[in-house]
């Protein structure tokens, strides 16, 4: 079967890394907005029985999903055989219930919304908490990959004498990992969500980590107050400048710049959404994800 790869708006970078890997055709498309801010979309590449893969960084969902709609239809009509969505960050995961009263479940919605237009997902670890997997809420096929061995490994060869720190338990699942794999201890703390822009965080037995170099592994880092919540544990406690680690570089309003003068020695994240800390390349995962599926 036939590959053919488009890329939508800021991922052309990872489908040209993921054409190379795979030997795939790099697909051509206009895609644009008129001066009104509607999309327009036009594909100029033959698809004619061919597996497509679309890459689109779903960070900004709401500005990006209605061109990636048009596209993935399209490719349907142009009789692609299969479509694939690659999105390294899959987003609406966290409102994974109903909070408050009156609530919309947009995990829900948005898992149909996708599902209506692709016959497949990769994505990159997806946040995961009330649902233990993401067939809970996507009827599409979905492949998960873990960025964790990646993490890993970074680890091993940049930072001396770590100690994994998770600030919450949903956080557990990826640092557990992590810290098996470079060999380093691990603890998890206590997160209360005290609203979007608030959390507070309990961290007993942080003080026996007194002559390790804190690493802070978590999978969003949105507006960064979990990890400088965090950070003011380890501060207040004397321990070494920390090395935050994020999957996913959200990183709403000026929170990078904000964690970066909290005092930290790095902040780096994976690729899954481009952004100056990208230290991590996560595309090895995604053609794996991809292989056999295409
Ligand atoms: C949620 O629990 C996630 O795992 C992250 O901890 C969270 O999204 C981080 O958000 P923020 O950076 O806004 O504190």
């Amino acid at each position: 079967m036939k590959q053919i790869v488009f890329s939508i708006h800021d991922a052309d970078a990872l489908a040209r890394r993921l054409c190379d890997r795979l030997g795939a055709e790099y697909g051509i498309a206009e895609i644009r907005r008129f001066p009104d801010g509607e999309s327009y979309v036009r594909v100029l590449s033959d698809l004619g029985g061919k597996h497509a893969v679309i890459v689109c960084n779903l960070h900004r969902p709401d500005e990006k999903f209605i061109s990636l709609y048009f596209l993935a239809r399209t490719l349907k009509e142009q009789a692609a055989f299969r479509i694939t969505l690659v999105a390294p960050y899959l987003p609406y995961l966290r409102q994974d219930t109903r909070f408050k009263p009156g609530e919309a479940l947009s995990s829900e919605y948005f898992a149909r919304l996708l599902g209506s237009c692709v016959d497949g997902i990769v994505t990159i670890d997806p946040h995961l908490h009330r649902f233990a997997n993401l067939s809970e809420v996507y009827s599409v096929e979905t492949k998960v990959m873990r960025s964790a061995p990646l993490i890993a490994e970074h680890i091993k060869k940049h930072i001396t004498h770590p100690v994994l720190i998770g600030p919450d338990e949903e956080s557990e699942q990826w640092v557990s990992e992590v810290a098996a794999r470079a060999g380093a201890p691990y603890i998890v703390l206590a997160k209360q969500r005290l609203g979007d822009e608030k959390v507070d965080i309990s961290a007993p037995g942080l003080e026996k980590y007194k002559a390790h170099t804190p690493v802070l592994v978590d999978d969003i880092i949105s507006t960064a107050q979990t990890m400088m919540e965090t950070l003011g544990h380890l501060r207040r406690l004397g321990m070494k400048p920390a090395v935050c680690i994020g999957v996913h570089a959200v990183f709403a309003h000026n929170a990078f710049e904000a964690l970066k003068k909290a005092g930290v020695q790095e902040v780096l994240t994976c690729n899954t959404i481009p952004h100056p800390s990208n230290k991590i390349d996560i595309s090895s995962l995604l053609t794996e994800g991809l292989k056999g599926r295409l």
